[in-house]
């Protein structure tokens, strides 16, 4: 293992720079050399690289986003596609390929690996927190404060006006922003993929806090979940039902991605950045590093990708004792 080559791909997640930084400094540590590759799959397959040293990344552990790019690389989920990245990475002649990105990049890497048995480690990047072998995935931490500070505001105006907010956040088809974060703003309701809530037991709620003394209210809705068929609708079917609620809908979108991350996402894109490139010159293969308890952790991809993530339930339930 003399050449290390480096991406990011799929979303971009705060943190992402600070794991860069340490597979390039690791790398150096141990005298090889560090290749990043420019946009993700996009840049692999275009041969879009550059040599990284010591020196390349420094000033970036603090900021947002990701120094090497990202993409969405519709050409690399073809046999053709993932051919041509693997002949630029001979021809460059790296001996592993680190990814850092989600469950789409994931996939992508486990058939590089695969199909022409190239040596991969990933790195979970994702403000979703969706993969197994992780408790927490990068820039999950940052994103969660982000979407806490930005409901804290949209808290003053709803009880200015005495008003019902739903506030849409992300995670694809996953419920952990919502869920912690609803929890850190005292939602009324949480809604997530994970678990079916009836449209009535939302009005039911709704009421009874109302009859408590009430006057505004936050329903923090994963982007993911099914109980309306948007977020939108759902706030008009409410209103129609409870008419004494001036309702209005916050979608807060990619401001959840962006921002200098978290003490918490730059330690741990430190410790696995250094771990990724130390499991490759150890000759591991097709794992995901990640944390658990504060242990660093290795997972194969497939199981990192199929594993069951699990919701934390309690949390819900404890949020709905909140509300009584
Ligand atoms: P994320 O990694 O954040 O989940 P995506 O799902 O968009 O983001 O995946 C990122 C990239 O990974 C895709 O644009 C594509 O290049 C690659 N990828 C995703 N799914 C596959 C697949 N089934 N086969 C090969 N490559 C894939
Ligand atoms: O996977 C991260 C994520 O931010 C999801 O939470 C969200 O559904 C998706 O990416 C948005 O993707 P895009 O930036 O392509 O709109």
């Amino acid at each position: 293992m003399n050449t290390i080559a480096v991406l990011t791909s799929g979303g971009d997640a705060p943190g992402m720079n600070s794991s860069i930084r340490a597979v390039v400094r690791s790398c150096a540590h141990y005298n090889k050399k560090c290749i990043g590759i420019i946009r993700g799959y996009s840049g692999l397959i275009e041969n879009d690289t550059k040599v990284l040293n010591t020196r390349s990344v420094r000033g970036i552990i603090n900021r947002g986003g990701t120094f090497l790019y990202s993409a969405r690389c519709e050409e690399f989920k073809s046999i053709e596609g993932r051919k041509k990245a693997y002949e630029n990475l001979k021809a460059m002649g790296a001996d592993g390929l680190i990814i850092i990105g989600g469950d789409g990049s994931f996939t992508g890497a486990l058939k590089l690996k695969d199909e022409f048995n190239f040596p991969v480690i990933g790195i979970p990047g994702t403000i979703d927190n969706d993969l197994f072998g992780t408790s927490h995935t990068l820039g999950y931490d940052t994103a969660l404060n982000t979407v806490m500070d930005a409901i804290d505001k949209i808290r003053d105006t709803a009880i200015s006006h005495h008003r019902l907010f739903l506030v849409e956040v992300m995670g694809a088809d996953a419920g952990y922003i919502a869920l912690n974060s609803g929890l850190a703003i005292g939602a009324q309701e949480i809604l997530i993929p994970e678990v079916n809530m009836s449209f009535d037991s939302i009005i039911k709620s709704l009421k009874k806090s109302k009859k408590s003394g009430k006057t505004s209210s936050i329903i923090v809705v994963a982007e993911g979940d099914k109980t309306g068929k948007n977020v939108f609708e759902l706030a008009s079917k409410i209103e129609e039902n409870l008419l004494k609620y001036e309702t209005r809908v916050s979608v807060l979108g990619h401001i959840q991605r962006g921002g200098s991350p978290t003490c918490f996402d730059r330690v741990l894109g430190t410790q696995l950045g250094v771990k990724a490139v130390e499991a490759l010159i150890e000759g591991k293969n097709g794992l995901m590093v990640g944390i658990d308890n504060g242990k660093i952790i290795f997972t194969p991809l497939n199981k990192a990708l199929k594993g069951k993530t699990k919701i934390n339930k309690e949390l819900l339930r404890m949020s709905q004792i909140m509300n009584t």
